[in-house]
């Protein structure tokens, strides 16, 4: 077949969306910022109790969007539920094309599918790079111009794992032209530690802001496919209309209910993290291979000129971590932390495969 398709679309870098490897046990997967723990046991027990209602359309919106909004202190009204944040992104891009205005601000490297939704619905993509590994807001506030109508932040930064504070945030929000949508997504803000992590949801009636948070990470539901929005009640209204109705499973709606509710849960998975960060911060020192120190569930290691061949030879080992090459890093691999005995794997291979000293790895 011989269509004619549009160049934005063209220019969409193709790749088979399909994992690369099975469910299989025996892979260490520590490539895609997952969660290592299955959900909270209360997930499983009313997602099995749902399951005899699966030839009814969906329902459960109103509950989860009443238990979010409790536990932020936020109305019902102010919460927007997506097939993943990954939906989040298509509606926000849906609704805010406006005549002439089609620019968006990313920085450089962040998560790819903001690049990918914005080329889809024919934005303009402005990249702003990061300065020393970290998003710059006053660069970011430089690059708005008159065709600007969304800034994609991402806090903290997939792939660096690096934040932004509190107080540059305020500053970043406060002279923002009302017109302009501030996106932040928060997709890993369960994990971060710093005290100086912005309370966003503080923001949003007073700024032209949107909070997008996920189930799929610090939750474990990523296969269930549900993330949320926290914003201005007249905005989400809008985003609501441009929502595939149901898009959100009844699985996932049940199931995020219970995950939310199961703190000591999150809790355990939380401390695993921390641990983990410890661990590989110990490991990576020993190894005298530079990183970067993480407020996520994964690290950015600089791994030199070899890098992508180390990923190689740990997938071999079926250890899949992400090289970086795609994100205009081709230097640095990105790990996540994974459980124990899986980060041991992970550094326990990376001994073998990789010394400094060795002059094909870091020159
Ligand atoms: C920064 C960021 N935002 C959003 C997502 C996607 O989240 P979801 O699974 O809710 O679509 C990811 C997934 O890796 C991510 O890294």
């Amino acid at each position: 077949m011989k269509f004619s398709i549009q160049e934005n679309i063209k220019e969409i870098p193709y790749y088979p969306k399909a994992m690369m490897y099975g469910l299989d046990e025996g892979w260490v997967r520590l490539s895609s910022n997952e969660n290592p723990f299955p959900p909270s046991p209360e997930v499983f027990s009313s997602i099995l109790d749902t399951l005899f209602y699966m030839n009814r359309y969906p329902g459960g919106e109103f509950e989860l969007k009443a238990a979010i909004s409790e536990k932020y202190g936020v109305r019902p009204e102010n919460v927007l539920l997506g097939d993943g944040s990954d939906e989040l992104i298509e509606m926000v891009l849906k609704a805010m094309k406006y005549e002439g205005k089609n620019r968006v601000i990313i920085s450089e490297p962040s998560f790819a599918f903001y690049r990918i939704a914005s080329k889809i619905y024919g934005y303009d993509i402005c990249k702003v790079p990061l300065v020393k590994m970290k998003v710059n807001l006053d660069t970011l506030k430089d690059a708005i111009d008159e065709q600007t109508r969304v800034i994609f932040l991402n806090n903290p930064l997939n792939p660096t794992g690096t934040i932004f504070e509190d107080e540059a945030f305020e500053r970043f929000l406060k002279g923002m032209p009302s017109d302009i949508l501030v996106v932040v997504d928060e997709a890993y803000a369960e994990f971060a530690e710093s005290k100086k992590f912005p309370n966003s949801f503080k923001f949003i009636n007073d700024f032209p802001v949107l909070i997008l948070r996920t189930f799929s990470k610090a939750y474990g539901l990523a296969a269930l496919r549900i993330g949320y929005g926290i914003g201005d009640e007249s905005f989400i209204a809008f985003l609501e209309r441009t929502k595939q109705p149901f898009s959100v499973n009844m699985l996932a709606l049940v199931g995020a209910q219970a995950a939310l509710k199961d703190e000591k849960h999150l809790k355990m998975v939380l401390d695993n993290n921390k641990k983990g960060k410890k661990f590989f911060y110990r490991a990576l020192q020993e190894l005298s291979v530079e990183f970067i120190p993480t407020e996520s569930n994964f690290v950015l290691m600089k791994i030199g000129r070899k890098a992508e061949e180390l990923s190689k030879k740990l997938f071999g080992e079926r250890i899949v971590v992400r090289w970086m090459g795609a994100y205009n890093l081709p230097d640095y691999i990105r790990v996540t932390i994974g459980k124990m005995d899986e980060n041991v794997q992970f550094i326990e291979a990376l001994k073998r495969m990789f010394v400094k000293k060795r002059p094909d790895y870091n020159d």
